[in-house]
């Protein structure tokens, strides 16, 4: 039986995780949110030390929880990139310690693939599918012809969808991060038809581009003298902008593609309003559609593992002693 260990640390979560045969047995994760929260945003030395940390108890946690033990490891996945130089380099050490300790191959993902392939550990989505890769750092669209055939469609030409969520909040005096914040005060009460922001280059291409509709939500806000009560109508309204374009590339790329099978990933495919805007959208025109559960949508080491049984053949090819972190990581075996 093979035993598939997955490490993740390339941003703020370190997580590990066992997988059988591409099947997730165990998962651990630790979240630095609390210890980043006070300074708005991911520290990145504290992020690399609090990795540290937490990564050796969470190994024993998770061995245990499988059930297994380190001997029983046939295979190490690791986050190689993108992310933070020092947290990546805390999981690609690990990694490679355990690999050379046990004597089995160490495979280099990379965590958009990782984003990519998450939507797999509960749903048989065959290939082709057209995916949002939608997170704090990314936002993209992606058609997967096959395993290891991804083509970049489009993604943002300055912030990236997650990134728009957690500035618009820092703005507005919302807690980091401020996607899962605003999605929940929407939700409560605010009047998403109340502001009628830009949708940025909604009908042009697959490029994104949030950075126009960041000024006009700190216009808004301004011009209404940063009134709290304002404020659900301004950010609902903000959310619906975002959630807008980001529905109607998606269904055109996969209409124009003659791709039937929509996926979401990454932490902003949480947002409700995203999922439900396009669940009537793809009811009506005929997709299919799939999301992963909340917990594989933000960072996890069980999307690294599925990626790296979906993509064996192209990573065992790779493996070796030069596995290093790649900070500026592309998504790899791209033919567009
Ligand atoms: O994929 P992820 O966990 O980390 C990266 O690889 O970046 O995504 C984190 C991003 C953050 O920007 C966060 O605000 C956003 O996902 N996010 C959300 C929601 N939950 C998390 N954005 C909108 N609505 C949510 N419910
Ligand atoms: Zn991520």
């Amino acid at each position: 039986m093979s035993h598939l260990l997955a490490i993740e640390s390339s941003c703020d979560e370190t997580s590990l995780a066992v997988l059988e045969e591409g099947q997730l047995k165990a998962l651990t994760i630790s979240s630095q949110i609390e210890f980043h929260r006070p300074y708005g945003g991911v520290v990145p030395e504290l992020a690399s030390r609090h990795h540290l940390e937490v990564i050796h108890p969470l190994l024993e946690e998770t061995l245990e929880k499988a059930g297994i033990g380190l001997s029983d490891i046939s295979e190490i996945a690791v986050t190689k990139g993108p992310g933070l130089s020092g947290s990546l380099l805390v999981g690609v050490a690990v990694a490679k310690m355990l690999g050379a300790l046990l004597d089995v191959p160490v495979l280099g993902v990379n965590h958009m693939e990782g984003h990519l392939y998450s939507v797999r550990l509960e749903h048989d989505v065959p290939c082709p599918f057209m995916c949002l890769v939608c997170s704090g750092g990314h936002t993209q669209i992606v058609h997967v012809v096959e395993e290891g055939q991804h083509v970049i469609l489009g993604e943002t030409r300055d912030d990236a969808a997650g990134e728009a969520f957690d500035k618009v909040a820092k703005m507005v005096g919302l807690p980091y991060p401020g996607g899962p914040v605003i999605d929940k005060m929407a939700k409560a009460g605010g009047d998403k038809e109340a502001v009628d922001f830009p949708r940025p280059m909604l009908n042009k291409g697959y490029e994104f581009s949030f950075s126009g509709l960041k000024t006009a939500v700190r216009r808004e806000w301004l011009e209404r003298e940063q009134n709290p009560d304002a404020l659900p109508d301004i950010i609902a309204s903000f959310q619906e902008a975002v959630v807008d374009v980001l529905v109607q590339k998606l269904v055109r790329a996969g209409r124009k593609n003659g791709v039937s099978r929509l996926c979401v990933v990454g932490g902003v495919a949480c947002n409700s309003r995203l999922r439900e805007k396009l669940q009537e959208r793809a009811a009506v025109d005929g997709f299919e559609l799939y999301f992963p559960k909340p917990l594989f949508c933000t960072d996890n080491a069980a999307m690294i593992g599925r990626a790296a049984w979906d993509l064996r053949k192209h990573l065992l090819a790779e493996a070796g002693p030069a596995l290093d972190v790649e900070v500026s990581l592309d998504m790899m075996r791209v033919n567009g």
